[in-house]
């Protein structure tokens, strides 16, 4: 269950001054003080807020602060601004009431910031989107802007608001904010040109110099120095806690949010630094020759970069300067103007521009913020206006802004005291009138339309001849000299005659909030507020957008002759505007406390509040607020509101209001203390029993939602039950009507199977008889065939037995053998003589026939092979044929022999030159020509011979000379010896007796053994006159040498030797060679 709260929990002195026991001055400001020291800085008198400023910033303003408000009662939770603004947007939201919030207080007491407060309240409780943040965003941020251009530091206020701002946020029915609208009260423009000791001029001056960048400044021809302006005061240029350069990127950052164009952003900035330009144009006088006073301007530059900045020509300004023309009806008339006027004229001209540029700004936010829709809208107004101020020196600005607050605490005054108190007389409720000081008369005294003080200065202005302050201040004397809140010394009132505080050119006022000395100096003027007619169009001639619009007066064609109306006029009409627009709405009063005059915190000083507590009329406040009744209401719609609590006014009824309302407390037994019945209103004491009323109604209203959401649900269930009912039957009938169509068509098929069947089986049936009657009739036909055919074959056997067997067996031999054939033709084998496959027999019976078959092929293919050789290519294979009868299997040589072909010249013995002589030594045509080596008796060496073969000799000769050494004739060759082995050895024997074998047989060996004994020994078979030449193969011969017979013996050499083959003479009689096992 939620915990309900009460202002009462933990509360420091009294939350609601109504509380207050007992009250008296000092107690109400010793409760101020407690609560201030505690850090409490709102107190409420009933529904009033009283906010005394802390002068730092305080941890209360936090989200969380905003949560703990939202939607809570006013007097649930301590005393706090929130609750305020809470209370107006609820009441604006759920009640249609249109709401004001009026803040009030002298300057320096935090108006500004509880407006800013206010609105970021509203700004977080209520709806949020994509739109309606940026309306927010827009309506919050044109604060900043509105605060450069209209607040300066005074010696009251860091940030005073030096115009009046009414801020009405329009928000739809769901209290999301639409937009809004800004109205802006008279901007103190006389701080332009000059602002008093202590002061500054408006912010936007010194934020635009300190924080624009350097090209910004360039581009505006400024320079970065206050001391070059003559418009910015330079003893508090630096206000501490301000940080201009900071304050200039967030205005410039708001003006973007807000809608401003970049270029409208440049043009206000041009603008601004033009009002700095045009303060430091200086005049100096000069005397024409007809006596009259000149003034001439000194030095033109800053005239020229103002021209430049605003697109005037110069020539037009300066002229401007120095001649005023009069128009009147037809007539014009210039008269030249003296130094003091061209200055007049020149403040004048800032002064203007400078706040007509702030209201255009205003426009321009308006434009910006206004509400879109254009449906009813519900409007809360926020009313922040400059506070009452009493300064030094007070002017004309001081007299305006002090008559603002005057009205506000007339309207105060109206609503909360007077009307409360009128009120409770006039529904004849019983009541004892509480004294309260009405400041109606000041009013009347300032705004009568007669006599009033703004009257009688339009008066003077309008008036013909010359006018002067002083003029001004006569008539005062005379007018007003009897009203009791006017003091004047020389009034007719000859009470001031001795008043040595009030000086001869002032005169005094006591307003609600003290007496106030205003000098009349300057009055006149401000109120003609006048911009000679040559400026404003020389203004209009600006080749600069903006600055046309500011002066539309000035446009040639639309000259007005006519005066516009006074400062005072317009103002005095703009606040009787304002007045009747709070007048329509619900107001809710914060006022502003200042607790000292030194801006410091922490610091009470009970005079100076005490002050304000008596002017602003706290105390009778809470006197009524004590005595009467928190609120109101007229029957009808407080029947209407809460007739629901009671059964017999439920829903309706039938009577009179009032009764209805009698009818309504009594059965909800409310303390009859606690509310009084008026005439036609009823009024209740207590916000406590309100409350109640309005715990029961929203009780009520929440069983009542039940009720419609229980009758709805309903409905909306039935409904929905009808509908699906309905849906249902549809889609039943939909079924059965698909189900019975495919029913239906199952059978149909079935009985197409059925008959399918049935049909089938019929007609087999009758297949099966026809098939029958039909093999019936065959079997009958080949019955007579096999009987005819017994028959036939019975007749004729005796013809054809005895010679069908041999008949069948010869052509089935027939068959074989063709198909024998045709098979070998089909897989011969190939043409090559060395190919020696050959299809496999495929009967017994043919082997003979398939084997000879197989030579008579062979021989064919080899004689096939041969006939393609050449004579040549003949020879040699009878040459090699030979080789292989002599040594194969004998000779390990020879293997390596085979695939060497037989060259017989190596040396080409004819053809060389060298062997010449050799060769013409030799008759016979060479057979064979090669070196060999003869092998040495005495050492088993070799020397290196040319060996020659001829039809008849062998020859050899020396290799190097070709000398020959030895020629024999072949006959007297008896035999060659050679080894089994891998060796080129080989032994001519001659025959014993032969002249050539004097020297003995020779011992030789050669690469081309195989090949010279081959043909060797071919010669010795093809000459008829030779015998059959011996060849002798053993590893162990004899060789004759002259006379010894040496033993040439053969062995397995050991492989130490190498590859080569070695022949070592062992002893006298034996020659050992060994021939390597790898050679072999
Ligand atoms: N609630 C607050 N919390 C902290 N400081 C505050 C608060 N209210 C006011 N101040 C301080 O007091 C200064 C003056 O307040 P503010 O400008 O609101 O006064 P004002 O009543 O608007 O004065 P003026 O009539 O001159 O415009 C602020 O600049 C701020 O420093
Ligand atoms: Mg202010």
């Amino acid at each position: 269950m939620e915990v309900k709260t009460s202002l009462l929990d933990n509360m420091i002195g009294v939350g609601d001054m109504v509380l207050l026991e007992p009250l008296s001055e000092d107690s109400f400001l010793d409760n101020l003080r407690k609560r201030f020291d505690h850090n409490e800085i709102y107190t409420y008198i009933g529904s009033v807020v009283i906010s005394i400023n802390p002068y730092r910033s305080l941890p209360i303003f936090t989200p969380d602060k905003v949560e703990e408000y939202r939607n809570r009662n006013f007097y649930e939770l301590s005393p706090h601004i929130y609750a305020l603004a809470d209370e107006a947007y609820r009441s604006l939201r759920d009640q249609d009431k249109d709401q004001c919030i009026l803040i009030t207080g002298e300057s320096g007491a935090g108006k500004t910031e509880a407006s800013k407060l206010v609105m970021s309240y509203v700004a977080a409780v209520c709806g949020k989107g994509q739109e309606v943040n940026k309306v927010k965003e827009q309506l919050l941020q044109s604060n900043p802007v509105l605060e450069a251009f209209g607040n300066a530091k005074t010696v009251r206020n860091d940030n005073s608001s030096r115009f009046g701002k009414y801020m009405d946020i329009e928000f739809d029915f769901k209290g999301d904010p639409l937009g809004g609208v800004i109205s802006n009260y008279l901007l103190e423009k006389s701080r332009v040109v000059k602002q008093p000791r202590g002061e500054r001029n408006f912010h936007i001056f010194y934020q635009l110099l300190s924080g624009a960048s350097d090209d910004t400044l360039k581009k505006l021809k400024l320079e970065r120095d206050f001391s070059k302006y003559n418009y910015l005061s330079l003893d508090s240029a630096a206000v501490n806690g301000l940080d201009d350069a900071a304050n200039f990127r967030t205005v410039r950052n708001a003006m973007q949010i807000v809608g401003f164009m970049e270029d409208e952003m440049q043009s206000v900035l041009e603008l601004v630094a033009a009002v700095l330009k045009l303060g430091n144009i200086e005049f100096k006088p000069e005397s024409r020759c007809n006596g009259t006073d000149e003034s001439r301007i000194k030095d033109k530059n800053d005239l020229k970069e103002m021209c430049e900045l605003l697109g005037i020509e110069q020539s037009v300004l300066e002229r401007a300067f120095s001649y005023r023309t009069v128009e009147a009806k037809m007539e014009k008339v210039s008269t030249t103007l003296n130094v003091a006027q061209a200055y007049y004229a020149r403040d004048a001209l800032a002064k203007n521009l400078y706040s007509r540029l702030f209201s255009w700004l205003v426009t321009r936010i308006n434009e910006s913020i206004k509400a879109q829709a254009k449906t009813r809208h519900k409007v809360m107004g926020v009313l922040d206006i400059y506070g009452f101020e009493i300064f030094e020196d007070n002017s004309f600005e001081q007299f305006i802004i002090n008559y603002c607050n005057e009205k506000l605490q007339q309207i105060f005054i109206e609503l909360t005291l007077r009307e409360e108190q009128e009120e409770y007389v006039r529904e004849g409720i019983e009541w004892t009138n509480i004294e309260y000081f009405n400041n109606a008369i000041i009013c009347d005294l300032i705004e009568n339309n007669q006599n009033g003080i703004l009257a009688m200065l339009d008066e003077e202005c309008l008036r013909p001849g010359t006018v002067t302050d002083e003029t001004f201040l006569d008539k005062l004397n005379t007018v007003c000299a009897e009203h009791q809140h006017f003091e004047s010394r020389l009034s007719k009132n000859s009470k001031f005659l001795t008043d040595h505080s009030l000086p001869h050119n002032c005169f005094r006022i006591q307003h609600y909030a003290g007496k106030v000395l205003y000098r009349v100096e300057g009055f006149v003027d401000k109120n003609n507020d006048l911009l000679y007619r040559d400026l404003s169009q020389a203004m209009y001639k600006a080749n600069h957008s903006l600055i046309k619009q500011l002066f539309p007066e000035g446009n040639p064609a639309k000259v007005n002759l006519k005066r516009p109306p006074t400062a005072g006029f317009q103002f005095r009409h703009s606040v009787g505007t304002l007045m009747k627009n709070l007048l329509t709405k619900n107001p809710n009063y914060i006022r502003c406390i200042k607790p000292n005059d030194k801006k410091a915190s922490h610091i009470f000083t009970d005079s100076l509040v005490r002050h304000q507590v008596r002017y602003l009329g706290l105390m009778e406040n809470v006197r009524v607020r004590r005595a009467g009744y928190a609120f109101r209401q007229p029957y009808e719609p407080c029947l209407e509101r809460y007739k629901m609590l009671c059964k017999r006014t439920w829903p309706h009824w039938r009577g009179p209001a009032r009764e209805g309302v009698e009818v309504l407390m009594t059965d909800l037994q409310v303390n009859p203390e606690e509310f009084s019945y008026g005439r036609s209103k009823i009024f209740i004491r207590n916000p406590r029993t309100l409350f109640f009323l309005e715990e029961r109604r929203k009780q009520c209203l929440e069983d009542l939602a039940t009720l419609i959401q229980k009758i709805y649900r309903g409905w909306k269930c039935r409904t929905h039950f009808l509908l699906l009912k309905q849906s249902q039957i549809t889609v039943a009938a939909w079924y059965r009507r698909y189900a019975q169509q495919k029913k239906y068509k199952r059978i149909k098929s079935a009985t197409t199977v059925v008959q399918s069947y049935t049909r089938g089986w019929q007609a087999r049936k009758l297949l099966r008889e026809l098939k029958y009657q039909k093999r019936c009739e065959e079997a009958v036909t080949t019955i007579a065939a096999y009987w005819h055919g017994t028959q036939v074959r019975r007749e004729y056997r005796k013809f054809f037995r005895a010679n069908a067997g041999k008949k069948i067996y010869d052509f089935v031999i027939q068959r074989i053998i063709q198909k024998y054939f045709l098979g070998l033709r089909s897989s011969m084998p190939s043409m090559s003589p060395i190919d020696s496959s050959w299809p496999s027999r495929p009967y017994l019976f043919l082997d003979q026939t398939h084997t000879e078959l197989r030579r008579i092929f062979h021989l064919w293919r080899c004689k096939k092979y041969r006939s393609q050789f050449t004579e040549e290519k003949r020879a040699v294979y009878e040459e090699k044929l030979e080789a292989s009868e002599i040594f194969k299997d004998k000779k390990a040589l020879y293997p390596s022999s085979v695939s060497q072909p037989f060259k017989g010249d190596y040396l080409e013995i004819t053809k060389n030159p060298k062997y010449q002589k050799l060769s013409n030594a030799v008759e016979e045509k060479v057979l064979l020509a090669d070196v060999v080596n003869k092998i040495n008796r005495a050492n088993g060496k070799g020397t290196a011979r040319i060996f020659l073969l001829t039809k008849k000799n062998v020859v050899l000769a020396d290799q190097k000379t070709g000398q020959v050494k030895a020629s024999v004739p072949l006959p007297d060759v008896s035999s060659v010896s050679v080894s089994t082995q891998s060796d080129g050895f080989f032994a001519l024997k001659l025959k014993e007796g032969a002249a050539s074998a004097v020297k003995g047989d020779f011992l030789l060996s050669s690469e081309h053994l195989i090949e010279i004994i081959t043909k060797l020994h071919r010669v010795g078979t093809t000459a008829a006159d030779m015998e059959q030449l011996n060849i002798d193969i053993s590893d162990e011969f004899l060789v004759q040498f002259k006379q010894d017979k040496v033993c040439v013996k053969f062995i397995q050499g050991a492989p130490k030797n190498g590859n080569s083959v070695s022949c070592k003479r062992k002893n006298n009689r034996l020659l050992e060679v060994s021939v390597p096992t790898t050679a072999a």
